[in-house]
């Protein structure tokens, strides 16, 4: 196994296509290496050079006869695999290939990069890249790169898919005086990927918060283990751009029409204990929130402010972003109201009013900070005429100082008025905003990253002893022995008891005797429906009849049904009618499994019946490692719950039931890789229990 974090801690670096000639990336990377400041070994390899940059050239890797930890490959793509086969024979360790024309190109790309990738793995090197602007250590330092800048001394390590969205980071990060600890271009990820970068990062010293800019994931399960790890020590917040290819797909289940096409990365990065920002914007406002403020202890947030209206914006802002105002203790108001003018609110979000001086700030800062009902604090800032705007931005910094666990961010509303206090609070690690929304909003994702940590620390899956397993392979067995993929009603009741969910006893009659006979055994009414793989949407085809209370009414609608759906559907294979007892009503819900190619099955649970998709209320989460908080959480989540809970006086119904049916899906699913498609539609919930009344397992 090889130490990655040579790659960005390396003892010696060769530049392999080093040049002598400006504006070749070869050049570029060379003279960006030697000039970061690279305290190790540097080997530029050129055949035609005796020397580039005052060092001495080789021409092979194989010819240095010393130890190489790192080759960045800037040669045209048809030399890499040359070039790479000689790293290995050279005992190279890593290989960094910023050279293009590989998977991004097409076909024959793709396949020089999976030869490429083959002699990386031949000579056990690990590989970053190809098709990458390279990458940079600040604390080595090192840039092995070809971009222009490199960044100041931080601890954001950011991670990027992207190459030219680096080069451009780089230059606003300058102008902005936004540190980095690590920047990786991970370019075609044809080796190591965003799972290796986290856990790097998770390593580094310097590194305390990982931001990621990704289009996709390579590996899901690697991914998640990777990053649930470091989450719990460190903050990774990840922009995730373009549409997943799942929610590209067409789904036939109700629980795949229900899920969204980023669904299965917001249940996947939630569940790594992942925040995720929906702009580059936020991406770097939590960066920087997490690099300076302590994560908040809760979620009661104070205001400070010398003007109503953006007091109001920032109220509305604290809702929105689901936190709560911290209601003050009665010492908190009792000094409020002695030290501020009678005209000033004492009350959350305290308004110190327009002729406040910047001792008001502090007197009021000083006070709510102190106040145990405060998590957090939001200073807000109009520059009024008589306002040390300077002042108070050094009370806010000593604030910091003096409540060290307790986050504190600003928004100061001006232009050059506030310019300098901006800079000021910038440079001492305070998240400033122009407008208030924001700068709640970076408190909530704060107290967000809280709450997933809180919930990576109780991570172990909700497991079920008592299933029977074997019962299940043997229904499957036996329905692809008949040549089906999709179970008849019967055969997926069947499935779901093995598993402790519980189903509405029900049979499949193949003769109008049978049907009569079964009907009396399960007791009336009953309700009947056709049983065919080949017809999905029973009730359109007439095949389904309920409430039927005597022999008669069951003879009668077995031959109707059979009828009906002949009629309607005279290619689709019919096995019978299914006799199910009739359950009596409870709350309508859906439980159900649709599967995601990067991270597998992911489980819904919301509001069922026939409305399910004009509802489209429904919570999804990765079946994989579910946890029993996660499935607490997903309930709760939903309008479902509202009902559930007891709606208009109504007694609440069985949660823990529900809780376990969640659970007892999620369970199946995992055992059973081959079910790809499966929905409880409707479930019955009752005060005591509930019943599922029709399950659909679709099986590959
Ligand atoms: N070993 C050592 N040096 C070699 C070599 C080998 N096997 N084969 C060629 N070289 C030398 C060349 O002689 C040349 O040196 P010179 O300037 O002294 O003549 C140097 O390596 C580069 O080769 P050259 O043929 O001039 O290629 P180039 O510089 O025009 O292009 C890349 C090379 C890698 C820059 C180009 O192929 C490429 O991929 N560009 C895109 C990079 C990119 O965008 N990456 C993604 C960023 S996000």
């Amino acid at each position: 196994m090889r130490d990655l974090r040579e790659i960005i801690h390396p003892r010696s670096v060769a530049v392999v296509g080093a040049s002598k000639t400006p504006g070749k990336i070869g050049y570029a990377v060379l003279e960006n290496i030697i000039s970061s400041g690279f305290p190790g070994e540097i080997y530029p390899i050129n055949p035609k050079e005796e020397e580039i940059m005052g060092k001495r050239c080789y021409p092979t890797v194989k010819d240095v006869g010393k130890p190489v930890d790192v080759a960045v490959l800037c040669v045209p793509a048809q030399a890499c695999l040359s070039v790479a086969e000689d790293c290995g024979k050279a005992g190279v360790h890593h290989l960094v290939v910023i050279t293009a024309g590989f998977k991004e190109t097409g076909k024959e790309g793709r396949e020089l990069e999976n030869q490429l990738v083959s002699i990386v793995r031949q000579y056990d090197m690990r590989m970053v890249g190809p098709n990458c602007l390279g990458v940079m250590d600040t604390s080595t330092p090192i840039n092995a790169t070809f971009s222009k800048n490199f960044p100041l001394k931080g601890h954001i390590a950011f991670i990027s898919q992207s190459g030219a969205l680096c080069v451009a980071i780089l230059d606003w990060s300058l102008k902005r005086g936004l540190g980095f600890s690590q920047f990786i271009s991970m370019g075609n990820k044809g080796d190591l990927n965003e799972a290796d970068y986290i856990e790097m990062a998770a390593d580094d010293p310097e590194t305390k918060v990982i931001a990621l800019y990704l289009e996709d994931i390579a590996d899901g399960p690697r991914f998640i283990e990777s990053a649930r790890k470091a989450s719990l020590n460190k903050p990774i917040v990840v922009l995730k751009v373009g549409v997943s290819a799942s929610g590209a797909k067409a789904a036939s289940s109700h629980t795949g029409a229900l899920a969204g096409s980023d669904t299965a990365y917001d249940a996947a990065l939630a569940h790594a204990g992942v925040l995720r920002a929906s702009t580059m914007t936020e991406l770097f406002d939590m960066a920087v929130a997490f690099t300076n403020q302590p994560i908040p202890g809760g979620k009661r947030v104070a205001i400070v402010t010398n003007s109503g209206g953006p007091g109001v914006v920032a109220t509305d802002a604290v809702e929105l972003n689901g936190l709560e105002m911290a209601h003050f203790s009665a010492e908190t108001e009792s000094v409020l109201r002695d030290k501020l003018p009678a005209m000033a609110n004492i009350h959350n979000p305290v308004d110190v009013i327009g002729d406040a001086h910047y001792d008001r700030y502090e007197m009021a800062l000083d006070t709510v900070l102190k106040d145990p009902g405060v998590d957090g604090v939001s200073v807000l800032l109009a520059p009024t005429a008589v306002l040390e705007v300077g002042r108070v931005a050094e009370v806010i910094v000593d604030m910091g100082r003096k409540y060290p666990d307790k986050p504190l961010v600003a928004a100061f509303t001006g232009g050059a008025a506030v310019e300098e206090a901006v800079k000021y609070l910038a440079k001492h690690g305070v998240p400033t905003y122009d407008f208030p929304e924001p700068a709640v909003a970076t408190l909530g994702g704060m107290v967000r990253y809280a709450d997933l940590r809180k919930s990576l620390a109780d991570g172990e899956p909700w497991i079920f002893p008592d299933v029977d397993k074997n019962k299940v392979e043997n229904t499957f067995q036996r329905v692809r022995a008949d040549g089906r993929d999709l179970l008849l009603g019967p055969e997926a009741s069947e499935v779901a008891e093995a598993y402790g969910i519980p189903a509405a006893p029900s049979r499949l009659a193949k003769t109008q005797e049978e049907a009569r006979k079964f009907a009396r055994e399960l007791g009336y009414p009953v309700v009947m429906k056709i049983a065919s793989p080949d017809i999905l949407h029973k009730t359109d085809v007439g095949g389904v009849r309920v409430a039927l209370k005597s022999d008669d009414e069951v003879a009668k609608a077995f031959d109707e049904i059979l009828a009906n759906s002949r009629k309607a559907e005279p290619k689709a294979r019919i096995y019978g009618v299914e006799i199910q007892k009739m359950m009596p009503s409870g709350h309508e819900i859906i439980i159900g499994m649709t599967k995601d190619p990067t991270f597998g099955p992911l489980i819904a649970f919301g509001s069922g019946g026939i409305l399910v998709n004009l509802l489209k209320d429904a919570a999804f989460r990765l079946a994989r490692g579910l946890t029993r908080a996660e499935v607490d959480s997903m309930i709760k989540e939903t309008k479902a719950y509202t009902i559930l809970k007891g709606f208009r006086g109504a007694p609440p119904d069985d949660l823990e039931a529900v809780a376990q049916a969640i659970g007892r899906t999620a369970q199946l699913v995992r055992d059973f890789d081959q079910i790809v498609e499966m929905d409880i539609n409707p479930v019955f919930a009752y005060p005591k229990g509930l019943s599922a009344l029709d399950v659909k397992i679709r099986i590959a």
